[in-house]
């Protein structure tokens, strides 16, 4: 099958007081262990970096390094005239087609900021992200908790439950709406709010797309209520893993009826020690999991191999719909001539038990510990060169290459420099998109 995709992942990122553990060579090379051949990360702006610096700063951390290819989101974290030039100048020159917006934490915008930013993307063929859930809620159910002495993780999830989240999604899909903006959804963490994409779909159509997490499809909340700290908060991310222990499987029937499109890993790592930042205080907890390695691994298990979706779907949600949504397909998400030589030959007889002893990265957690999966990448082909070899790991560090992502035109497009997406009609005939690309493309998605 086509290499994985992984379309989220945080390494070397500067959060919440400390810097995530995976950098640019462990997180793609745990990747390529795992079936993943193609990472796109979040160029994310320090205080007072803008968006364009942030991208160059995130090239400078990633090239050289990484095993595996890679493409960059970049998160604005403000709205401005200089954040807006930035947009210009990234989707021109540099290779960016997606920028993710907070709907919470510090640096979260409002919704005449998101109005203005998914305005612009749409502008500008690009897709806007957003992180959605209702950080002005957040902030107050937390702070009463804390008030009343619930300091411990389990508080997360409590000061953020599924109509926070469900709340955000409806509201960042009428925003898209207003201004007829492709909207992808990151990290959909619960079932209220898959359904409140879902009936926006199902009123107003649109591209409006929702990606789900390996964490989330494998395990649930009730992990944060563990007694002893280091595992509880182990599990602590945003938005949180639900106590229903229904979720998992439902969000994985989501992926099954093409009501979720993507499976993303969210890896943001950090170590027990840094972790430990939010002891007395759930709120300081740096949020974020593992799952690059993982997340092909525990896709298959409890997917194909629990009988919910067919290896045709487990490839759509692991890689083609990411190859598709940020335009990167047909060089990547499929096997064809022409395509980039990113393949996977899978194993589905032969089982592996995860375990933070044995895994690839360079944090010492693991939320899948002890976790069996049918499923294990025999080979791994990364743009032609063999780095997993009978199940021997053989990376290259700096093998990898910065892949553009480019816009949708009809903004700047350049066929000499840009790959077209083809239109197969029954008759065996195949034709170039270039009117109303955008469109065609998504809708053909
Ligand atoms: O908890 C999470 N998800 N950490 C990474 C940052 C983000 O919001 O994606
Ligand atoms: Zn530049
Ligand atoms: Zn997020
Ligand atoms: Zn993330």
């Amino acid at each position: 099958m086509p290499g994985g995709i992984d379309p989220h992942t945080h390494f070397e990122f500067e959060f919440m007081g400390t810097k995530s553990v995976d950098d640019f060579y462990h997180g793609t090379k745990a990747a390529i262990a795992g079936g993943t051949t193609t990472i796109i990360d979040f160029a994310f702006p320090k205080p007072g970096e803008s968006p364009l610096d942030a991208y160059h700063t995130y090239r400078l951390k990633a090239d050289g390094k990484v095993c595996c290819d890679y493409g960059l989101h970049v998160c604005l974290t403000g709205w401005s005239d200089q954040v807006k030039k930035d947009m210009d100048l990234l989707c021109r020159d540099h290779g960016v087609n997606s920028f993710k917006l907070f709907m919470c934490y510090d640096f979260m915008v409002d919704d005449g900021e998101l109005y203005s930013a998914f305005e612009h993307c749409k502008n500008l063929g690009a897709i806007a992200q957003v992180h959605a859930e209702n950080g002005k809620i957040i902030i107050k159910n937390a702070e009463k908790l804390i008030a009343k002495g619930v300091t411990g993780p389990e508080g997360h999830e409590i000061s953020r439950p599924e109509e926070v989240e469900a709340e955000a999604v409806n509201r960042a899909c009428v925003i898209a709406k207003q201004v007829d903006c492709p909207l992808y959804i990151v990290h959909m963490m619960s079932a209220e709010a898959v359904e409140a994409l879902q009936s926006h779909r199902n009123r107003y159509g649109g591209n409006v797309y929702g990606e789900t997490l390996a964490c989330a499809l494998a395990i649930d909340g009730r992990q944060c209520r563990h007694e002893c700290f280091a595992h509880a908060a182990g599990h602590i991310l945003s938005p949180p893993l639900r106590s229903n222990a229904q979720t998992p499987t439902m969000l994985m029937k989501f992926l099954q009826a093409d009501i979720l499109q993507v499976t993303g890993s969210d890896n943001c790592t950090f170590n027990q020690s840094q972790k430990a930042l939010g002891k007395n205080d759930f709120r300081k907890i740096p949020n974020g999991v593992n799952g690059v390695e993982d997340r092909m691994s525990v896709i298959w298990e409890k997917g194909v191999h629990a009988g919910i979706i067919d290896p045709s779907r487990f490839v759509a949600i692991t890689s083609t719909n990411a190859a598709k949504i940020y335009n990167l397909f047909p060089r990547k998400g499929v096997i064809a001539v022409g395509s980039d030589a990113d393949i996977v030959i899978w194993n589905a007889n032969e089982t592996r038990t995860i375990s933070a002893k044995t895994h690839h990265q360079a944090v010492d957690f693991n939320v899948f510990e002890g976790m069996t999966c049918h499923g294990v990448p025999e080979y791994v082909i990364v743009n032609g060169r063999v780095c997993v070899d009978e199940g021997q790991l053989r990376v290259a560090e700096g093998h990898g290459r910065f892949i553009e992502t480019p816009v949708f035109p009809p903004y700047v497009y350049d066929p000499e420099k840009y790959i077209t997406l083809l239109t197969e009609h029954k008759n065996g005939t195949v034709e170039q998109n270039t009117q109303n690309f955008q469109k065609i493309h998504l809708e053909q998605y």
